[in-house]
């Protein structure tokens, strides 16, 4: 019988090492010719599941006060450890969005930031309407007047024709995987699971994760983050700053909070 762990419980070990921190890297790049596009500077950021702290470290090395955020303890573990092997000041939190609560040192102040980010299609783990009206509810909360939202998300298009179309195979000395997602009937989520195989002496030992999303259509997205005080700065595909099309993947959104 394989072993069953919960998303990331088992992938934390791996995810930099299979290269999955590339894409932050990325995101890091993008957010920032974001912020000349619209002559913008935070000097503080909240980094919504944050995962390993690839983003966090990297925000926190251009000057930064930064809090990141994850429900995944093994994902906060890796994060804190970058964080130590950098020398760099990061407050990291365990918390399971929609719910978000960052204070105020000991006070019960929330604290606030200029800018939120959340990255790789984290939001897609919510698989709520009510969940993610809420999560940017919360966000909201926790901006300055005027501070930024920037985030990812997976489409439907995403699911359909990216996660649920490929099989992700690899094999090195010490780990192999196989990764294969599945469309839900009737519902526009998808199911990933992730197979693992890690060498143990002589031996193999199987890990399996389930990875569920859901996507949510660009008019609702908009909607629901109007609906919580932001205005709409630039709705993309992600990485350029055209406006998205029937084929588009993977969609990058600019929220700025109302005053
Ligand atoms: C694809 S990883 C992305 C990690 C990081 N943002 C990056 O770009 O490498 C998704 C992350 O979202 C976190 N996550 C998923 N659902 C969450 C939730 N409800 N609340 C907080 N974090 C969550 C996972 O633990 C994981 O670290």
């Amino acid at each position: 019988m394989p072993k069953s762990k919960k998303p990331y419980q088992h992938l934390a070990a791996f995810y930099d090492s299979m290269d999955m921190d590339r894409f932050a890297v990325n995101m890091i790049d993008y957010t920032f010719r974001i912020l000349r596009k619209f002559k913008y500077q935070p000097r503080s950021v909240l980094e919504l599941c944050c995962g390993t702290g690839t983003a966090a470290t990297m925000f926190a090395e251009h000057g930064y006060e930064v809090t990141g955020v994850d429900s995944s303890p093994e994902m906060l573990k890796a994060a804190r450890k970058k964080a130590r092997s950098k020398r760099l000041k990061i407050n990291f939190v365990h918390q399971v969005l929609p719910k978000l609560s960052i204070r105020e040192g000991k006070s019960r102040r929330l604290k606030k930031f200029d800018m939120a980010t959340c990255y790789y299609d984290s939001l897609n783990y919510l698989l709520s309407e009510a969940d993610l009206k809420e999560c940017f509810t919360r966000v909201a909360e926790h901006l300055n007047p005027q501070g930024y939202f920037i985030f990812d998300m997976n489409t439907y298009h995403g699911l359909k024709a990216g996660w649920a179309k490929m099989t992700n195979a690899g094999v090195r000395d010490d780990l192999g995987w196989v990764w294969k997602a599945k469309l839900h009937e009737g519902e526009p989520m998808a199911t990933l699971t992730a197979v693992f195989f890690n060498k143990k002496g002589r031996h193999w030992e199987r890990t399996d994760e389930k990875h569920t999303e859901r996507a949510y259509p660009n008019s609702d997205i908009k909607r629901f983050l109007k609906g919580a005080g932001f205005e709409i700065k630039g709705f993309y595909r992600a990485f350029r700053f055209h406006k998205p099309d029937r084929k588009t993947g993977r969609i990058a959104v600019v929220a700025r909070k109302k005053d």
